[in-house]
């Protein structure tokens, strides 16, 4: 690794607030990034409840007193728009990094999720604070268990369903703030998606596999062929044109 981004992501650090119930730890930290201007990037809000959590497109996140990770970073970058999806992208990295670490074997799925045997685990929602920063969502199902999981609307798991075992949700915060995440968000700062082209298109199962994309009402079929430089998904359509996808969801095929 270049010396310069190993010393720039041992130099990354995290200062994590836990609050026992919030509506949003999103919504929070969005609020509290335009009240305080100085705000440290960095700075962590982690909830034990949350009381409407926001999922992307309007969605809710369900999550109650389930022992879930919910938690939002306060990240200051002066990246534009079209490239903040893929800081999404190395947060979502980090975290299929850790699970591989505790045996989970998960998968990343464009934009934003990751899953386990094609089963939902964690999910990430980011948005925009101000012109110099970020709100990165993450909502990781660690002690959900499977009564609760039933209770979502699409195929989910956690970490206990997986496992068995019941997990310390402060202690996987800190695991991923302190062995995974700093190296991909210190690549993304230095590279942007470019940084993480490699690992990404490992973890989503490789170039070529047969992709659905869903993007609103279309559902758009092909094979993968690669990524943007934005972390935009590149779909090869049957007649062999490449059609670029900025938004959507990936679907089972
Ligand atoms: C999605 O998959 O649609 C994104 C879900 C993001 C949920 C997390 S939980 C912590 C943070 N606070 C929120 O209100 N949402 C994010």
């Amino acid at each position: 690794m270049h010396d310069q981004l190993k010393q720039e992501h041992m130099s990354l650090q995290f200062q994590v607030q836990w609050f026992d119930e919030v509506d949003s730890t999103n919504t929070r930290l969005l609020e509290q990034a335009r009240l305080d201007t100085a705000l440290p990037s960095g700075t962590v809000w982690a909830a034990r409840t949350q009381t409407e959590g926001r999922g992307r497109m309007d969605r809710k996140w369900v999550s109650s007193s389930s022992g879930n990770l919910l938690f939002s970073l306060y990240h200051r970058t002066t990246a534009g728009l079209f490239r903040l999806p893929s800081l999404t992208m190395a947060m979502s990295i980090a975290i299929d990094e850790m699970l591989h670490h505790f045996n989970i074997y998960s998968n990343l799925k464009w934009p934003n999720d990751i899953q386990v045997n094609g089963r939902k685990i964690a999910g990430l929602l980011a948005e925009r604070a101000g012109d110099d920063g970020v709100v990165l969502g993450v909502g990781l199902n660690v002690n959900m268990t499977a009564d609760k999981i039933a209770q979502i609307d699409q195929p989910a798991t956690s970490l206990r369903n997986e496992t068995g075992v019941e997990w310390d949700v402060a202690e996987t915060l800190q695991i991923l703030l302190t062995k995974h995440l700093p190296l991909w968000l210190a690549r993304w700062d230095a590279n942007g998606f470019s940084g993480l082209r490699e690992r990404w298109i490992e973890g989503c199962g490789g170039l070529h596999t047969p992709v659905a994309v869903r993007d609103g009402v279309n559902r758009i079929q092909g094979t993968l062929a690669g990524f943007g430089e934005n972390g935009e998904l590149l779909l090869r359509l049957p007649d062999g044109m490449v059609q670029t996808i900025w938004a959507g969801d990936v679907v089972t095929p």
